[in-house]
């Protein structure tokens, strides 16, 4: 009886030594960087909001991961991840033959393309018009590869800033005659700025892009839960639900 007993005891004290290694106990960091709405921007508090963080938030709640949302400068930001100052990349980030050498994708989680945005009066109307103008871009991002692969990697008329939001200030300033960029955050950004009088230029060449979250290479176990976490909730609505929040039905 007292044996049995004690018996019991020992396995309890097991259980909680056990428990608090397992996965779900420790916090994970996501980074985003955090001036591209819709998807990761700063609210008031100066924490990370928008899709990216929602839908990051909605795979937690599936899976039990805790993950936190942390701001990121874009330059950088593969290199947080495999240096390990952050466990997870959500920054709307478009997967890449290139970039998957050295970095995981989840599944894609929303689909994409560039669009150049040009003073309301411009005749640009395709990259081929962009020959000898001025372009801004966000540094390292699919807009400046695009840029690239169509005036060449060292064309001086390419030029790089740290966030969308500071090319298109530099557009608005007249210091250029272009800005490529993700579609979604250049329409949320003429959509809020009508004072800035701009307008979007689709072209045929622009490819569809998706996005994925990474993780560092090899992490198979964190990348298997934020896959099976976006399987769920696109299965039970609630991915559909984030995405007419942003973007309407
Ligand atoms: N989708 C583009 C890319 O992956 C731009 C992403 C920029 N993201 C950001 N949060 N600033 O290159």
């Amino acid at each position: 009886m007292k044996s049995a007993r004690s018996l019991i005891a020992t396995l309890i004290a097991c259980a909680c030594v056990i428990a608090p290694a397992t996965a779900s106990a420790r916090t994970y960091t996501a980074g985003a960087e955090a001036t591209f709405a819709p998807f990761e921007s700063l609210n008031q508090k100066r924490e990370v909001v928008g899709f990216d963080a929602d839908i990051i938030a909605a795979i937690g709640k599936k899976t039990g991961l805790d993950i936190k949302m942390v701001n990121t400068p874009w330059e950088g930001l593969f290199m947080s991840l495999n240096n390990g100052d952050i466990d997870i990349a959500a920054s709307a980030i478009t997967i890449t033959p290139d970039r998957q050498k050295t970095m995981d994708f989840s599944q894609p989680y929303f689909e994409a393309q560039q669009l150049i945005v040009v003073p309301e009066g411009s005749k640009i109307a395709s990259m081929a018009d962009l020959k000898g103008k001025k372009i801004g871009v966000q540094t390292g991002t699919t807009g400046d590869i695009v840029a690239q692969d169509a005036f060449g990697k060292t064309s001086p008329n390419i030029r790089r800033y740290e966030s969308i939001t500071l090319a298109v200030q530099e557009l608005r300033d007249g210091g250029l005659q272009a800005v490529i960029g993700d579609n979604a955050v250049v329409k949320n950004y003429l959509k809020n700025n009508p004072g800035a009088k701009f307008k979007l230029v689709d072209d045929k060449g622009f490819k569809k892009e998706y996005y994925g979250i990474a993780v560092r290479k090899g992490n198979k176990q964190l990348l298997d839960q934020i896959n099976k976490g976006l399987g769920a909730i696109k299965a039970d609505g609630s991915y559909q639900t984030i995405y007419n929040k942003y973007f309407g039905k």
